[in-house]
């Protein structure tokens, strides 16, 4: 069988999930229920990243140990996944006992290798981005990357010797210019890493919340040496089969402000230790809310948990992906979150479903007939684009179906027509239907479910998407959404 393997960064427990968090884990979790529709045997991973400064200054500020901080708080994802009906086959925490023990084993690779050698850090440091930077990259006291204060610091401290690989790694973009997904940030990385390249400092001595540097004890691992091994160790690396079964991962889908890490300091950690590198890594785009990055003191961050309740998972979810391409940046507005709702989930789809079952329940006839709108759907542009990981534009192009369906039963006028019109039209519309609800399922899970509950039929594969003669058994039920008012 073949396999598929998707992860998410995963998150600083510092912060509580927002909808910047939300967007990266739906649009894997899309990824990997479109892998399984394939048949593909899938493993979906998220998780958190529990160790470093920036933690262990939010656990005592919360006058907790960092411990117990990290537990509440990585509590928190696992049911906020849970909730927007995440399908993750893991959920891993750099705090497990086996990632422990995959770093320290990690670490000695490169080592044996000679890629690591002890030196003196000076220079500053980004708490907030858990981040080292070089004194021309500071800009009047601030992180180049987030506009925030950078901290001074010297110490002794293990360098990986990064730098050694630059040319491995610019064969790596040479030879698959795929591997960075957009090509215009693909370009950004290939143009930093023909240009100086520092070996990287992985240890640091004054923290202490961190994993033990096992060649020296007087140190810890740096928190992103440490993150990224996450990959790997979660599949029980370097024992188990999981691992042999699953990497190279497919595709880790990461934000455009941690491509780098991804894409040039992942890579040369894995030629180091000898292992195989991910396939593909998508970095998407940001969401700003009101043009403004979301941020505590901004008081602008948007909880994915609160929308949701307020308006539903799937209306949430069916938005972030539908509103703006992954690759971009674009703006959360309530607004036009409830404008796709009413114009979209409910005038496209939820009338669709209503008014097609409605006249099939009380049709007593044969539901069969010719083809009328096959040639309406384009499945091998839809999975091209899954294949290129564009979820936006998949869903769009599925979307682009959903409308036509509407138009052909607007064109028939299925309520004016009897008999065996009647019965093709209604095969036509329903089998449409029960395609949607396939398309659909890795987008908006549960209303997928609950058209299919209507329709009399189960969930099938993406083989399954071919019309045929319906053999459901209708029964409607309630509407799919129901119109806002604000
Ligand atoms: N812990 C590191 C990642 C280590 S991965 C080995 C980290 N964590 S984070 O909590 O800051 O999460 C960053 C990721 O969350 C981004 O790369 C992105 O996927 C997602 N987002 C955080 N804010 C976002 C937006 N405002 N918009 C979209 N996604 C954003 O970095």
């Amino acid at each position: 069988m073949e396999k598929f393997y998707v992860t998410t960064p995963i998150y600083y427990v510092t912060a509580k999930p927002h909808i910047g968090h939300a967007f990266a884990t739906i649009v894997a979790d899309v990824l990997a229920r479109w892998n399984r529709l394939l048949g593909k045997d899938v493993f979906f991973l998220v998780g958190t990243d529990e160790h470093g400064t920036k933690i262990e200054k939010a656990a005592r500020e919360a006058g907790k140990t960092p411990k117990e901080f990290v537990d509440e708080v990585a509590n928190t994802y696992i049911e906020a996944w849970r909730t927007l009906n995440i399908s993750f086959d893991k959920f891993i925490r750099t705090t497990d006992e086996e990632h422990e023990k995959a770093v320290s084993e990690f670490t000695r690779l490169v080592w044996d290798n000679k890629d690591i050698y002890k030196g003196v850090y000076e220079g500053w440091y980004c708490v907030p981005d858990e981040t080292f930077i070089a004194d021309f990259e500071v800009k009047e006291g601030k992180c180049p990357e987030c506009g925030r204060d950078v901290q001074r610091i010297k110490e002794d401290a293990y360098f990986f010797a990064l730098s050694s690989y630059k040319e491995d790694l610019l064969k790596i973009f040479d030879e698959n210019p795929e591997f960075v997904k957009p090509a215009a940030r693909s370009n950004e990385i290939l143009n930093r890493l023909k240009g100086e390249i520092r070996d990287l400092d992985i240890t640091r001595k004054s923290v202490k919340w961190g994993i033990p540097f096992q060649l020296d004890k007087e140190q810890t691992v740096y928190v992103w040496f440490d993150a990224l091994i996450n990959y790997i160790s979660a599949l029980g690396w370097p024992n188990e089969s999981k691992f042999t079964e699953f990497w190279p991962a497919d595709v880790h889908v990461v934000g455009k402000e941690i491509t780098w890490f991804h894409a040039a300091i992942w890579p040369a950690m894995l030629l180091s230790a000898d292992i195989d590198l991910p396939k593909t890594i998508l970095s998407h785009g940001w969401w700003t809310v009101d043009g403004k990055k979301m941020s505590k003191s901004l008081g602008n961050v948007v909880n994915p948990i609160e929308i949701s309740k307020k308006y539903s998972v799937d209306a949430l979810r069916y938005f972030l992906i539908k509103e703006k391409s992954i690759w971009e940046d674009g703006d959360f507005s309530e607004k036009e979150l409830v404008s796709r709702i009413n114009g979209e989930l409910l005038a496209d789809l939820g009338n669709l479903v209503a008014r097609t079952l409605t006249l099939a329940e009380k049709f007593k006839g044969k539901i069969e007939g010719k083809q009328e709108i096959e040639d309406k759907l384009n499945m091998n542009k839809i999975k091209e684009l899954f294949e290129s990981y564009d979820v936006n534009s998949a869903l769009n192009e599925i979307w682009t179906f959903v409308r036509s369906v509407n138009k052909y039963i607007n064109d028939t006028e299925p309520w004016k027509l009897t008999g065996a019109r009647l019965g093709a039209v209604l095969n036509n519309s329903l089998e449409a239907l029960r395609i949607i609800s396939i398309l659909l399922s890795p987008f908006i899970p549960s209303t997928s479910d609950s058209i299919q509950t209507q329709l009399g039929i189960k969930l099938g594969s993406i083989d399954d998407c071919k019309f045929g003669t319906f053999n459901g058994k209708v029964k409607r039920g309630t509407n799919l959404f129901n119109k806002i008012t604000v």
